[in-house]
């Protein structure tokens, strides 16, 4: 029978939170050796799920067998007991480890007398680093690492655990094309070894690409398991969102060649980050940023923001230069950023959705008495919520316990109701899915219209070439060109950069 092909099987799960039923009867079959993906739009409950599996959460309803027997999966080691291992969204990493001890964290290397070797766990460490061919050092302290560097380490980390089922929520998405290669290598490569996997992404082509199944979740229901090799990615859309995603490419009527210099760059260098940045950022441009990992996009998009100091060069606002560039002070300016470590830096996880979303602005919402007017507060945060199509139960709950991309969509929000004259966003649309992302586009679409002008520093290329009127291509931390993008096409770009 089919079912024997079955290496697990949760049937019929519900999960609550509360009265909120996040999973609704969903059964997931993974068979022995195969690719299956879970999509959904964010929120859809695919997190949940695999958290579920995980031992993480427990579920209200529903069983989970291995190996078509009952499995009793309550807490993490008992899904590790089974051989299944998981790269999680959110990454799980101690950032003042080196990158060695995190790959190997719970499964160091000892030498025959049972003490920790640590020259055989860099050693090994450095393997699989080189192996993947990335540039990092197995002795390099985490902290310092970016997005992309870190979720490296979380798929290595998986790879030490020697599992037979790998579980990967969004493994993919801070990488950019290249790296997103290797890992498509990875997959198949265990794969061939007979491995089973879960995929979780919002990218489209990589799901069609490498997967044998694909389960779609939507509202918490199973909607459909479909053959990847009979599905198009508009059918899988509407599968996800019951609509199809809007096409739209910014049709650049361009920018007169006299219009205001909002920011401009002069020679902005840091010491192994970036050198000699100039550029000049016109109102109501959309700008793209790209290059490889390591090209030094985030670093020049906190140097702007000060968040982190440069070493010399200029940044002027409206032609006047900034004498110290702080954070508060490019606030002030209106000048706003979008971060790529949303959970570090982008909110409060504990604080509600509406007392995150007026976080920087919490002065609006005072009463002559200096008392904070509730109601204003709660209302701002509904019309935001709504706005960016956030799913929640209300305003009231926690942003920590929002999905991933809903997460996303909460900062962003609270950036664009700052008013900004200067937008800078590193990754924005990551863990964003299709539908979510069309509206992200249309709301800094909107703004560059308005006078806006938007930084985008982006690792999907096919997201700037979408939105943007022209593309800065950086390498190792210099500009080594600025297009158009209407002379663009994706391949092209793709060389450009590497
Ligand atoms: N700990 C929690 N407490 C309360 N609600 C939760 C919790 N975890 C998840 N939820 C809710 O469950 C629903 C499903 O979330 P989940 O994280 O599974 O979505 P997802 O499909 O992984 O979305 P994304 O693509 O954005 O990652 C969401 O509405 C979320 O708010
Ligand atoms: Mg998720």
């Amino acid at each position: 029978m089919d079912n024997q092909n079955n290496i697990i099987e949760m049937n019929h799960i519900v999960k609550k939170f509360s009265d909120n039923v996040v999973l609704n009867n969903v059964s997931f079959h993974l068979r022995k050796g195969e690719v299956h993906s879970l999509m959904g739009a964010n929120g859809a409950g695919k997190s949940t799920l695999i958290k579920i599996l995980n031992g993480l959460y427990n579920y209200d309803e529903g069983e989970i067998l291995y190996n078509g027997k009952q499995a009793e999966i309550n807490k993490v080691e008992d899904a590790e007991k089974l051989g299944i291992a998981f790269v999680h969204q959110e990454l799980n990493i101690c950032p003042d480890l080196s990158v060695a001890e995190n790959i190997f964290v719970g499964n160091l290397r000892k030498n025959k007398w049972g003490v920790f070797d640590k020259a055989q766990t860099i050693k090994e460490a450095q393997d699989l680093i080189d192996m993947v061919q990335v540039d990092m050092k197995a002795t390099d302290i985490v902290r310092n690492l970016r997005a992309a560097e870190k979720q490296i380490i979380e798929i290595l980390k998986a790879l030490t655990m020697d599992a037979g089922i790998l579980v990967l929520d969004e493994p993919t998405s801070s990488l950019n094309e290249k790296e997103k290669e290797i890992f498509i290598g990875i997959v198949n490569r265990l794969k061939a070894q007979g491995v089973s996997i879960i995929f979780i992404s919002h990218f489209i082509e990589d799901v069609l690409l490498l997967s044998d199944r694909i389960t779609v979740l939507k509202d918490g229901v199973n909607n459909g398991v479909f053959e990847a090799g009979q599905i198009t990615k508009d059918e899988l859309i509407t599968a996800m969102m019951g609509k199809k995603a809007e096409v739209r490419k910014r049709n650049s009527e361009k920018l007169a060649k006299d219009t205001p210099v909002v920011m401009e760059l002069k020679n902005l260098s840091s010491e192994y980050k970036f050198e000699n940045i100039d550029l000049k950022i016109q109102k109501g441009s959309i700008i793209g940023v790209c290059g490889l990992l390591g090209a030094g996009k985030t670093e020049i998009a906190r140097a702007i923001m000060g968040i982190d100091k440069f070493d010399s060069g200029e940044i002027l606002l409206d032609g006047e230069k900034i004498h110290k560039v702080t954070p508060e002070i490019m606030m002030k300016k209106q000048v706003a950023i979008v971060t790529e470590d949303r959970k570090t830096e982008g909110f409060v996880p504990m604080m509600s959705i509406r007392e995150n979303s007026s976080l920087s602005i919490m002065k609006n919402f005072a009463n002559k008495l200096g008392i904070l007017d509730f109601d204003k507060q709660k209302n701002y945060a509904d019309e935001l919520s709504r706005k960016m199509t956030v799913k929640m139960s209300s305003v009231e709950q926690e942003v920590g316990s929002l999905s991933g991309g809903n997460q996303q969509k909460v900062i962003i929000g609270r950036c664009v109701a700052s008013n900004p004259k200067v937008f800078l966003l590193d990754e924005p649309t990551r863990g964003v899915d299709v539908l979510a992302k069309s509206e992200i586009y249309k709301i800094l679409l909107e703004m560059a219209a308005k006078g806006v002008a938007v930084l985008i520093f982006s690792s999907e290329l096919e997201e700037l070439l979408e939105v943007c009127d022209e593309i800065v291509i950086l390498k190792k931390g210099k500009i080594v060109g600025r297009v158009s993008t209407e002379e663009l096409d994706k391949n092209t770009l793709m060389a450009k950069i590497s």
